[in-house]
């Protein structure tokens, strides 16, 4: 009797309480999220308003490029626990909890276009008329206080109690976004319900089994963590690519000095990496919207402000860079522009430094010779008019001179020596610091 009392507590303990979850929007948060709680055991509907994404992830066929998310995407759809679907009415009603994962783009004035969050609102608001109850879980990183809004916007049209508003923002990295989600540093929660608490404790219980830390606290705090983290990430990124100006100036060692500083463990060894400057859909937008939420408040970030300011001026002055590297120029000149992702093992060019390295050589008036392993369909779609090769080899073929902009692997074996690629003798601007010396 006492044996089988045993196992029966054990069993209890270990069980997961297993969640019907709609997770709206198949973005790289989205479907990473989907696919990673179905892993979790809980039952995952991913749904998304663009049909062909739907019907490519039906067929297997994963939109987005994400190491292991593929393997995850397969193993649960064949168990039946992740599924696609357009119909996000019918999924919303299926639901226990609802995650809104949507994207929320930069607009042309900075700040964040939260529009689609609003659309899915809709939705989520007819489907809490049957008052049974859910929690909305704001996956997406939408401006401070809009998680308080939507409480109270939903509180107007729908009886309260049959819901909860939680907060839970996401810090997953393109290129390790599923690590980053099964091996988080902490899991931020914001939320004033007990009840909502206790139920997102268990949607992430194999991270508590981890001993993960679960933050919680309110929404808006949640919410500013998210753009404090990102915005803080960017100012680190913008001063070392100062300090490794000062450094090219100095003759000092910008690799030792990172070195050195990040053994302070007060300023940490991460993100203190020179490069092009930092691109890709979230620093840029996270520093903008940030800093607009402040001016909305009468309030100035100024070092958010610099951080932004820095950085649009590293990138564009990488062209005067490779352009002081060729006698008489660039004009008539033809450069290789290897990497145009934002970062290695991405196919994201969004505010990639590429972007403005390649308009600013054409402003020059040199021709284009662009390689990069993965990024290249991305590219074409915003610069058609250069020439992309099918390998570096074929790029540098035809070079005058060459920068860098991505650290793939790849590129690595290149061999450089006095600012010249060895085998062509052509000069190279390597931003990420990243070709071997001979
Ligand atoms: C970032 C945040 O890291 C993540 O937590 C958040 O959820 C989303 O935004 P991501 O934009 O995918 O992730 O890329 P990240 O790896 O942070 O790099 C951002 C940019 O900074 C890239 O252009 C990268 O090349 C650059 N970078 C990063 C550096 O130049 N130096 C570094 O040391 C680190």
């Amino acid at each position: 009797m006492k044996q089988k009392l045993m196992f029966l507590c054990v069993f209890t303990f270990l069980q997961i309480s297993c969640y019907k979850v709609a997770v709206v929007g198949t973005g790289y948060v989205g479907l990473v999220m989907g696919a990673a709680l179905a892993d979790f055991g809980h039952t995952v509907q991913c749904v998304d308003i663009v049909q062909e994404k739907i019907n490519q992830l039906n067929k297997g066929i994963i939109p987005i490029y994400e190491p292991g998310l593929e393997e995850l995407v397969v193993k649960n759809t064949a168990s039946q626990k992740l599924s696609f679907s357009t119909n996000i009415q019918h999924a919303l009603e299926q639901a226990e909890i609802i995650i809104l994962a949507v994207g929320t783009p930069m607009r042309q004035d900075g700040t964040a276009d939260a529009s689609a969050i609003f659309a899915a609102l809709e939705t989520v608001a007819d489907v809490l008329q049957d008052h049974v109850y859910r929690i909305v879980c704001i996956k997406s990183t939408v401006p401070i206080g809009t998680a308080d809004l939507i409480k109270n916007m939903l509180a107007e049209r729908c009886t309260t109690g049959s819901f909860d508003v939680v907060s839970n923002p996401e810090f997953l990295r393109e290129g390790c976004a599923v690590k980053d989600f099964m091996e988080p540093e902490r899991v931020i929660v914001g939320a004033t319900s007990p009840k909502a608490v206790a139920i997102l404790q268990e949607l992430y219980q194999p991270l508590q089994q981890k001993h993960i830390p679960f933050f919680v606290t309110d929404s808006a705090t949640a919410e500013t963590i998210k753009y404090a983290s990102n915005a803080f990430l960017a100012i680190k990124i913008a001063y070392i690519n100062e300090i490794a100006e000062l450094c090219q100036k100095t003759g000092a060692n910008i690799f030792d000095v990172a070195h050195g500083m990040g053994l302070d463990s007060r300023i940490g060894n991460k993100f203190l990496t020179p490069g092009p400057g930092y691109g890709g859909s979230c620093f840029p937008k996270d520093t903008n919207a940030l800093l607009k939420k402040a001016e909305a408040l009468a309030m100035d970030l100024r070092t958010v402000r610099a951080a932004i300011e820095a950085n649009d001026a590293h990138k564009k002055n990488l062209v005067n860079k490779v352009a002081a590297l060729v006698p008489g120029g660039l004009t008539g000149k033809a450069v290789a522009v290897l990497g145009l992702a934002f970062k290695a093992n991405t196919d994201d060019v969004r505010e990639s430094a590429a972007i403005d390295v390649i308009n600013g050589l054409l402003e020059h008036g040199a021709t284009v010779y662009a390689y990069d392993p993965l990024a290249m369909p991305n590219m074409k779609k915003i610069v058609p008019n250069i020439h992309y090769a099918a390998s570096a080899q074929e790029a540098l073929q035809h070079a005058d001179a060459a920068i860098v902009l991505t650290e793939w692997e790849e590129f690595k074996n290149l061999k450089a020596s006095n600012k010249k690629l060895c085998k062509l003798n052509i000069p190279v601007l390597d931003t990420r610091n990243i070709l071997r010396e001979s």
